[in-house]
């Protein structure tokens, strides 16, 4: 037998290396530092130093502060590095410091009524945020054959999207128009009027005089209670910018994933393609359609399919605005954007030249689940509005230089009696909300009007008589 005394000395021993062993687990290998080399716009370029791609780095300046920087790219052992925020006195050899810090972001209800950053910093001054649950920035894939299928009409409170152009809870859609057609002010109706438990909206790119009107005038102190606002404005850096809109999808997703119904507004889709243009380019990948790099084509797929139904009870109706630059609709990032997204709706700048507000384009809007989400009856009435609206569209020039005569074609006086009809119903008051039902009901009743307006033959009419738009 042996002795008891030497016996505890070896389970002693034993428990010992077990803790020691156990605690080392804990301690990763040191970080191991590198130094800054290059810097041209605004990437840095370090050496010495091993990091995954979207990992944080610390960059130490000449004062001793540190600049926080993420690892956008590598070529070799260098390391491509972007800031985050502002970059001052930084000098070659500085201190490049892997940080350990996790990608993550925090998400939870105490969010609701904050307004914050890219980097999910508080920026409305009521205090630290408190938010508990860790939620991956980059989101989690969702089984596309587990996801919840689109059946269900949404009401957004604007009558002419409620009744022609219906969107469905959980679909992602997108408004397109030229600058200052009213696309901010139409999502700011959206905001107000749609039924939603939550809304995330993420200000991207856009005027930071925008985020203030946005809180205090749309949302206003009752709707931001049920809102999380993400702002990284025009002069956030390229990274804050896409940061921004993935933290907004994120909280979306948090909520979502709680069974909540959200509400996601995302102001601009573009400025979110821009600013991965901008990192793509510096760290020297090559353009390719109208100076956009392919890896921007890959991102806008993958924060945008993020949104949507999951397989629970909650949804994420999501809304993105895109910027027609000169009203150029074949921009390559409102195209991609038109692919990927399950409709869009077209504001019109020569509807909101003659002062008509929401500028909807009826004609070239279109929803997508629209088919599934209305009755037989109600989608009928949406392809006669259509035909009849675009028959006088067509024929516009004719009408207008007095060269049509009244009575020659039954279907071209049916549309040109109900143009002002149809143009006042497809504005709207900003500061009012139409249900979807009495849009519904306001669209059938305008239909039926028209079938009576059949127009006797009487004498041709003379040129500028009848002008579009008029009473609307
Ligand atoms: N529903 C509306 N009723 C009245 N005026 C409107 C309406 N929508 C837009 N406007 C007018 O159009 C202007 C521009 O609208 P808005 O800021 O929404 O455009 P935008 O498309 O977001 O522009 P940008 O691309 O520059 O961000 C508003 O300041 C307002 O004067
Ligand atoms: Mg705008």
């Amino acid at each position: 037998m042996s002795d008891p005394l030497i016996e505890q000395a070896r389970l002693d021993w034993m428990t010992a290396l077990a803790r020691i062993g156990s605690e080392s687990k804990r301690h990763t290998r040191p970080a191991v530092e590198g130094v800054l080399t290059r810097m041209v716009g605004l990437t840095l370029e370090a050496v010495g130093c091993q990091a995954p791609i979207g990992a944080r780095c610390d960059v130490v300046n000449t004062t001793g502060e540190r600049i926080e920087t993420e690892v956008v790219g590598f070529a070799g052992d260098r390391l491509y590095l972007m800031p985050t925020s502002e970059v001052r006195g930084l000098t070659p050899n500085a201190r490049v410091i892997p940080s350990r810090q996790s990608s993550d972001v925090l998400a939870g209800p105490e969010l609701l009524g904050r307004v914050i950053d890219g980097r999910g910093r508080p920026l409305d001054g009521r205090g630290p945020l408190r938010a508990r649950h860790a939620v991956p920035m980059t989101g989690k894939e969702i089984n596309p054959l587990n996801r919840k299928p689109i059946d269900e009409a949404l009401d957004v409170g604007v009558r002419a999207i409620n009744a022609l152009c219906p969107i469905g809870r959980g679909q992602r859609m997108g408004l397109f128009a030229g600058s200052g057609v009213g696309k901010s002010v139409l999502l700011g109706m959206m905001t107000r009027y749609t039924e939603a438990d939550i809304v995330v909206v993420g200000l991207i790119g856009e005027r930071g005089r925008e985020v203030r009107e946005f809180v205090q005038e749309i949302l206003g102190p009752q709707g931001l209670q049920k809102a999380v606002v993400v702002a990284a404005p025009a002069d956030a850096s390229p990274l804050m910018r896409i940061h921004g809109a993935m933290l907004a999808t994120s909280i979306a997703e948090y909520f979502r994933d709680a069974g909540r119904k959200v509400l996601l507004l995302m102001d601009s889709l573009t400025r979110f393609a821009q600013a991965q243009r901008e990192i793509s380019l510096a760290i020297g990948e090559p353009p390719a359609t109208k100076g956009y790099p392919p890896s921007v084509f890959a991102r806008l797929p993958q924060l945008v399919e993020r949104a949507g139904n999951g397989a629970g009870e909650g949804s994420i109706t999501a809304f993105y605005t895109v910027l027609v630059e000169g009203d150029d609709h074949a921009d390559p990032i409102a195209d991609a954007a038109r692919a990927i997204l399950d409709g869009h709706i077209v504001l019109s700048r020569e509807l909101a030249e003659t002062g008509l507000y929401p500028a909807i384009d009826v004609e070239t809007s279109i929803s997508r689940l629209a088919p599934q989400i209305t009755k037989a009856d109600e989608f009928a009435r949406i392809q006669e509005f259509k035909r009849i609206y675009s028959r006088f569209r067509q024929n516009r020039d004719l009408i207008n230089v007095g060269a049509y005569q009244r009575g020659s074609d039954p279907e071209i006086d049916r549309a040109i009696a109900m143009q002002s009809p149809m143009n006042a119903f497809i504005g709207q008051d900003m500061t009012t909300a139409v249900g979807i039902d009495a849009s519904r009901a306001q669209l059938a009743e305008l239909l039926q009007v028209s079938e009576t307006v059949a127009t006797p033959p009487e004498e041709p009419a003379r040129a500028g008589e009848l002008v579009i738009g008029d009473g609307a």
